[in-house]
């Protein structure tokens, strides 16, 4: 069953409804867990080893091997901030970002439903994860990109794998406006995270959460916020998997925003529970440039239900903290990722954060999603001959 967030009117879990007939709200898929966590034992770890959370048909699954991310303790990044820190690397996913987890379920849909074309608009990792799905399904796939603003590698993944690419002359809350009225008139199937089931496949990274830590739930986990589809489905995840009985606790939701593209914060800071739209939202963190998050209701719930928090940091914060996870702990990420690690040291340095919290960092996309970024936050490498006594005088130098 489809329910509204809102006002609690049902919807049939087969409509094709993106949101609210009656009052306007979002959607969520109402799932009640009636299986006991042994019987993800010993199966592949993917994310369809939780199948039974997933209402979907599972004769029609479009899969690229998605979930069952690595979850790496970092101890010399944690024992520098006085926290039990643990990051879970969706850059590890196929397309490297998290959105394969609901693009394997919103596609598996899309086949159920019998659609022939698929859509979304995207700043970028949900048009590379999208084009790959479709063409995994045979589907005809169209994306919105707003201009000059998507990081190279998720341009060249969207375009190589057959998407047809409208590049977009203005940001991504625009992109989405018109991608959204397209699909109201029927033209396509949207896969954008309004899509309910787009967050059913998402929820599994709080699911993988509790079960890398031994069924129990960290006091926190801290992840970026754009379009807030993701604080809102790993909310969900930890929310079933407590209230299935399979863990005692629920983490602090913890979600992080670009200063340049606060909207979430905003209201947060002021205990709202809508957000006001950024109209022109800049960030660095290109990933995260939207100021008119669809998903605004269910994160700013999210974070109220959880007694979590929200913060800013600023593209510099981002920078440094891109390369600190890099350098100290060898994990890749791209800038709108490092968002959750800049806020962790900025929530542990406000206070907000306690000295040996268990925390969960969410990094949510590869560092080669962006590789201009990276390299600019680079010296050039050294020109030099392959003669062996100029290198060796320049390493003996160094
Ligand atoms: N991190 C990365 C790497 C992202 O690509 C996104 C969103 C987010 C975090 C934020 O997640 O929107 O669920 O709050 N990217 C979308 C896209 C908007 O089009 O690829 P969110």
């Amino acid at each position: 069953m489809i329910r509204c967030v809102s006002c609690g009117a049902e919807y049939d879990d087969d409509e094709v409804i993106y949101t609210c007939e009656k009052c306007g709200s979002v959607l969520e898929l109402v799932s009640d867990i009636d299986v006991s966590k042994d019987v993800f034992d010993g199966r592949k770890d993917n994310l369809w080893k939780f199948k039974e959370c997933i209402p979907v048909d599972e004769t029609k699954i479009v899969s690229l091997d998605e979930g069952g991310t690595p979850f790496c303790k970092c101890d010399k990044l944690g024992d520098e901030l006085g926290v039990n820190l643990y990051v879970k690397v969706e850059g590890s996913n196929p397309t490297g970002s998290f959105k394969d987890r609901g693009m394997t379920v919103g596609m598996t849909k899309a086949m159920e439903l019998g659609v022939n074309t698929v859509g979304c608009a995207s700043t970028g990792n949900t048009s590379a994860s999208l084009a790959a799905y479709a063409a995994r399904a045979g589907l005809r796939c169209i994306v919105f990109l707003p201009s000059g603003k998507v990081a190279l590698g998720k341009l060249a993944q969207a375009m190589f794998h057959g998407a047809e690419v409208m590049s977009i002359n203005g940001n991504f809350d625009e992109a989405l406006e018109a991608m959204t009225a397209l699909a109201l008139e029927k033209h396509l199937y949207l896969l954008n995270s309004i899509n309910p089931y787009r967050l059913e496949g998402q929820k599994t990274i709080g699911y993988e959460i509790l079960r890398d830590l031994g069924w129990q739930a960290p006091d926190r986990i801290i992840l970026p916020v754009g379009n807030a589809g993701n604080i809102s489905a790993i909310w969900k995840g930890v929310s079933e998997f407590y209230n299935a009985g399979f863990v005692k606790d629920l983490p602090m939701m913890t979600g992080i925003q670009a200063e340049g593209a606060c909207p979430v914060t905003n209201a947060f800071k002021k205990g709202d529970k809508r957000v006001v739209p950024v109209e022109n939202p800049e960030t660095i963190a290109t990933a995260i440039r939207i100021g008119a998050p669809v998903s605004d209701i269910k994160a700013l719930n999210a974070i109220y239900d959880s007694n979590g928090y929200s913060e800013t940091v600023s593209d510099e914060e981002i920078l440094d903290a891109q390369k600190l996870l890099a350098r100290t702990e060898g994990i890749g990420v791209e800038p709108a990722s490092a968002a959750s690690i800049a806020g962790l040291k900025k929530l542990v340095g406000e206070g907000v954060i306690d000295k040996g919290e268990t925390i969960t960092c969410v990094v949510t996309g590869h560092l080669l999603k962006d590789p201009n970024t990276a390299i600019e936050a680079c010296t050039k490498p050294t020109e030099v001959d392959a003669d062996i006594d100029t290198l060796r005088k320049l390493l003996m130098d160094e």
